[in-house]
């Protein structure tokens, strides 16, 4: 297992900022190693597709955006793939058993997308809540006078709700402070301390969907929260609460949400993830005038990509020099003799 280290990056990964310039990437890290490391930038491809199994071929390294990372795509590349960082926080879409299992670190960058998503968060409470973009229309369609069908609801002293206070969750409740909200926290291991360190009340699902006026979804997709809201969360919901989904879409029953949304059961929502991405055309939920829509964009800024991007880069050389990176999401690969060797060859092949 000579020779250099072949970093591969997904068909989507650089096109989010736009450039196929390595150094807009932070690969300027690497410079010190010149010679040793080749990066190859896969050709763009979509992310409802999973990175193919010929592109992993040689690859030391992989850089993941969206796209899916199934099994197929990781066992033929097993012997020589040590290491496979996602330029974001979900790792929903990759199979992180069978990574595990053939000796594969993966690690995301939880970190850098904490403020980005939870101000995305607030922007689309705010929007829904204030029926922004319904009043944005009048404008364009010179319906000034219907202003007073359309008026907001307010945000100050009311009660917030967080589903899955996380990173995200938690830095939502911080920037909300200025409003001066009660607010309620809920995941299912979450104690009455770590809710009150964050300005939170730890409460049953029920108790906070009854009693919140936003309620938001901040969560991860896993097994437990696959399909957590649906017709029945809805239905225990306030008539004047706004619902946010900044978390996964699969957490919640998009037709139930729409049915809500439509008989006016709750007031209005924000909702940056979706059942199925991206949102075919004419989809019940996108002819509604009382919700708010982003395309799994809500954190995306020029800054936050660049940010995340560069931070890849740095714990990726930091890798190269024997260090492990700060947030692994299977650290029982740490110790599985596989992935152990396959380390030690690769710093071995940088040695100079
Ligand atoms: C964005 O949704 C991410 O998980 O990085």
């Amino acid at each position: 297992m000579g020779g250099r280290i072949r970093i591969v990056a997904s068909g989507d990964y650089l096109h989010t900022i736009g450039t196929d310039k390595p150094k807009d990437i932070g690969f300027e890290v690497f410079d010190p190693l010149a010679g040793l490391i080749d990066l190859t930038l896969l050709p763009a491809a979509p992310q409802t597709a999973a990175v193919a199994p010929t592109d992993l071929a040689n690859a030391d390294m992989l850089l993941m955006l969206g796209q899916y990372l199934p099994e197929s795509s990781i066992a033929p590349a097993a012997e020589r793939l040590v290491v496979v960082a996602r330029a974001g926080v979900g790792v929903d879409k990759m199979d992180i058993d069978a990574l595990t299992r053939h000796g594969v670190m993966l690690f995301n960058v939880p970190d850098a997308l904490t403020e980005g998503t939870a101000a995305g968060a607030l922007a689309l409470m705010l929007a829904a809540a204030r029926n922004m973009v319904a009043q944005d229309r009048l404008i364009r369609e010179g319906r000034w006078d219907d202003r007073q069908h359309h008026r907001g609801r307010e945000i100050y002293g009311k009660t917030l709700g967080v589903i899955g206070p996380g990173r995200i969750g938690g830095e939502l409740i911080r920037i909300c402070a200025p409003f001066r909200l009660r607010v309620l926290a809920y995941s299912p291991r979450l104690t009455p301390e770590r809710a009150a360190r964050i300005g939170a009340e730890a409460v049953p699902l029920d108790r906070l969907l009854a009693e919140s006026h936003f309620v938001t979804v901040c969560a991860p997709l896993t097994d437990e929260t696959r399909g957590m809201i649906g017709a029945r969360e809805f239905g225990l919901m306030r008539k004047d609460a706004t619902f946010v989904n900044v978390g996964r879409g699969p957490i919640v029953d998009q037709a139930a949400l729409t049915a809500a949304l439509k008989a006016r059961r709750i007031a209005a929502a924000g909702i940056d993830v979706f059942e199925t991405q991206p949102v075919p055309k004419g989809e019940p939920l996108t002819l509604l005038d009382n919700v708010v829509l982003t395309p799994h964009a809500v954190c995306d800024t020029y800054e936050l990509r660049r940010d995340v991007l560069t931070v890849i880069a740095r714990e990726l050389r930091d890798f190269a020099r024997g260090e492990i990176p700060r947030t692994v999401v299977n650290p029982e690969v740490l110790d599985r003799p596989l992935f152990r060797a396959k380390r030690a060859a690769l710093l071995g092949r940088l040695e100079r």
